[in-house]
């Protein structure tokens, strides 16, 4: 469990990075919506790297703590330092929160095995937020 919380956490922290890359490199005629909507949601991973850091403390493991260590163990990819159009960036995020809902999903199941019920509670936060966010990047992409 240890393992699996960690790897979720710089996976956030990953993805934390990716989202700002895209807030700075946008570029197209939505620039002004997308860049504002980006902050938002990166702002909402952050609240979340905190978040679950701190819980991972709380069940007595010791969540990583450095960019190097985040890197190692992440396996969402990085972004290119490079200029990309709104339609890139939200195929590339869809892609990104599906696999981190279904991380979470995991954790989630794994929690409840081992009754871990502030790590499964956690989840249902992410599993809400990562839904909610799937959910509104579609209704963007099917335009
Ligand atoms: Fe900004």
């Amino acid at each position: 469990m240890e393992n699996r919380l960690n790897k979720l956490l710089a996976n956030y922290v990953v993805e934390y990075h990716k989202l700002q890359n895209y807030h700075w490199y946008i570029k197209g005629k939505d620039f002004f919506q997308v860049h504002a909507k980006l902050e938002d949601i990166y702002n909402g991973i952050n609240g979340a790297i905190d978040e679950l850091a701190e819980n991972i403390l709380m069940i007595g493991y010791k969540p990583l703590a450095s960019l190097k260590d985040f890197l190692e163990v992440a396996d969402i990819e990085e972004a290119k330092m490079e200029n990309i159009k709104s339609k890139h960036i939200f195929k590339e995020v869809l892609k990104d929160f599906d696999k981190l809902l279904k991380d979470v999903l995991e954790i989630k199941k794994q929690a409840d095995e081992q009754n871990l019920y502030l790590i499964s509670a956690l989840m249902d936060d992410y599993v809400k937020e990562f839904s909610k966010n799937i959910w509104m990047i579609n209704q963007v992409i099917e335009d």
